[in-house]
Parts: structure tokens; sequence; C-alpha cells
């Protein structure tokens, strides 16, 4: 039995990212609790995709296809979803670029600009796009994603992702203090390293990162795509609706131990 609280029937949602990994585990997890869903991805075949997992559980889905680092496409989305839904009640900003790998000093400025309007710029007229229409209707529940490598250093090169996912928790926190009191919920999720293409790639190339990654992780795992149901259908619905600005780790306890600390298993060493 599933409470109700975390019923989702008669919402509409958006959900960028929505062709692969967690953005397209989330919008069938919305679909699953009975939101209709709005798929936004660059990649049109993988959103289609997603789009015919969802046809099979009885709510409206349609595929947008928007570059999140484009503003007017932004803007192009919000106006289809006013033309097709004339409402929004939850909005997930999901997709982004991993960002180049470069050591500081040597990061290529109009690499990290992209970057930047892709994670900050474009999670900010989103949330701005869907705080004007919330506000309006007095509720809303907004999702950014960030990363824990937005509250922790990465190291690795990864400065540009770094700084941007720091942005997103920042933007988090300033917009559910601004819109608390206007009914709009602005919470973020950050995630540990969670299986996706791209990680499989690099961990191919370089297998020692897979150990890397578990030394951060007591868990003793990385994580699975579906694992960010839960915590989002949480956060969009009512189950949720005392929790704004929060800024919650998805990450197998990843944030809690210390950069230095081991955990009983961990493949540093344990003494
Ligand atoms: N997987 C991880 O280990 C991890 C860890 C921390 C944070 N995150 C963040 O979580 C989010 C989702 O991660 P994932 O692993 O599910 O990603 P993924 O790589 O599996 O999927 C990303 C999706 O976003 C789409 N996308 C990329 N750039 C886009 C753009 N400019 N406009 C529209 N769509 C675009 C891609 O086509 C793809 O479908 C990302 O923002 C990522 O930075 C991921």
């Amino acid at each position: 039995m599933t409470h109700k609280l975390f019923d989702l029937s008669g919402k509409v949602s958006i959900v960028s990212g929505a062709a692969q990994g967690m953005g397209k585990e989330m919008s069938i997890g919305f679909a699953e609790a009975g939101s209709d869903v709005i798929l936004v991805d660059i990649n049109n075949i993988g959103a289609e995709d997603t789009a015919n997992d969802i046809s099979k559980l009885g709510v409206n889905c349609i595929v947008v296809k928007c570059d999140v680092s484009d503003t007017t496409q932004i803007l192009d989305l919000y106006k289809t979803v006013d033309k097709k839904f004339n409402k929004i009640d939850i909005v997930a900003n999901v997709a982004g670029p991993g960002g180049p790998t470069a050591p500081p000093a040597e990061l290529d400025i109009s690499q990290l600009e992209k970057v930047v309007n892709a994670l900050v710029i474009g999670r900010f007229v989103s949330c701005q796009e869907a705080g004007k229409r919330m506000i309006k209707n007095e509720k809303g529940s907004i999702i950014n994603f960030g990363s824990i490598g937005g509250w922790s250093s990465l190291g690795r090169g990864h400065t540009a992702y770094g700084m941007s996912m720091g942005a997103t928790i920042q933007m988090t926190r300033e917009l559910s203090t601004e819109w608390a009191s206007k009914g709009v919920r602005v919470n973020a999720i950050l995630p540990a390293q969670v299986w996706n293409s791209g990680l499989r790639e690099r961990i191919k190339n370089v297998p020692e990162l897979e150990e890397t990654f578990i030394g951060g992780i007591p868990m003793g795992r990385l994580g699975e795509p579906h694992e960010i149901k839960g915590p989002a259908i949480f956060l969009a619905s009512d189950a949720s609706s005392f929790v704004t600005g929060a800024i919650l780790p998805m990450d197998g306890g990843n944030l809690a131990l210390n950069a230095g600390g081991t955990y009983p298993g961990s493949p540093r060493v344990y003494a």
C-alpha cells in the first residue's frame, strides 16, 4: 500500500535530462505516482524511448526537445507547457553536461562559460519561469540537481563543474527563501557517483577510478539511477509540504564521511 501523501495524480511535471539516467528514472517515477510528465532533453530519440515506457502508465506525456543551455529554448519550453497543460506543479532541473576536466590554471574560459550556461543560467531561467507560474498558483515544487562535487571538491580537474554545482546549491537556498511564503518550495538533490554511460566509459578507461569513488562512499557501492525515484517523489509531493531549501545528499553516506576517513570494507587502508 502507498501513502496518499506521495500521490501525484492530477499534477503536471517537467523533467529535464529525461532521455536517460536519473532524469529518465525520475520521469517514470513521477508517472508511476500519477503525474503527467513533460520530458525534456536534447536527445529526442532517448526521450521518446522514455515516453514509450510511460505510455503504459495511463498519464499524459509529451516530449519537448530543448537545450537547457539556451535561454530562448527554455522560454519556448514553458510556452509549450502553458499551451498544452496550462499549469505546472513540479519542475526537476536534472539535465546537464559533466563539464571539461582540466587543471584550473589551464581551464579554457569558453569551456567554463558553456558549463555555467547549462548548469547555472539554464537552471536559473527554468526556476524563474516555473516560479512565476507557481507563485500565481500559490503552489509548486522545484527540484534542482546539484552534486556532492558542488559541496566539497572532487579535484581531478572538475573546477568548472564544481563551481557550477556550488552555484546551483546556493541558487536553491536563495529561491527557497524568497518563495517559501508564496507556496513554492525549492530543494536540491546532491548525488554522489551514480552509474551512467559517461561514468562507465571513464571507469573502462581508468579502472582505479571505481575504487577511488567507492573509497568515498560508506555504502561501498555506486548508486543506481532508479534510486532517485524515492527522494524525487518525496520532494515533489505533499509528503514534503514543510520542506524547502533542503540540500539532500543521495550519496551512500559520502558527505558524512571525512575526506581522510575510512569505513569498514573501504578499499582504502583501514587501521
Ligand atoms: N551520475 C552521477 O554520478 C552524478 C553525480 C552528481 C550529479 N549528477 C548530476 O545529475 C544529473 C543527471 O545525471 P545522470 O547521471 O542521470 O546523467 P546522464 O549523463 O545519464 O544523462 C544526462 C541527460 O541530460 C541530457 N542533457 C545533457 N546536456 C543537455 C542540455 N544542454 N540540454 C538538454 N539535455 C541535456 C542528456 O542528453 C542526457 O539524456 C546531471 O546534472 C549530473 O551532473 C550526476
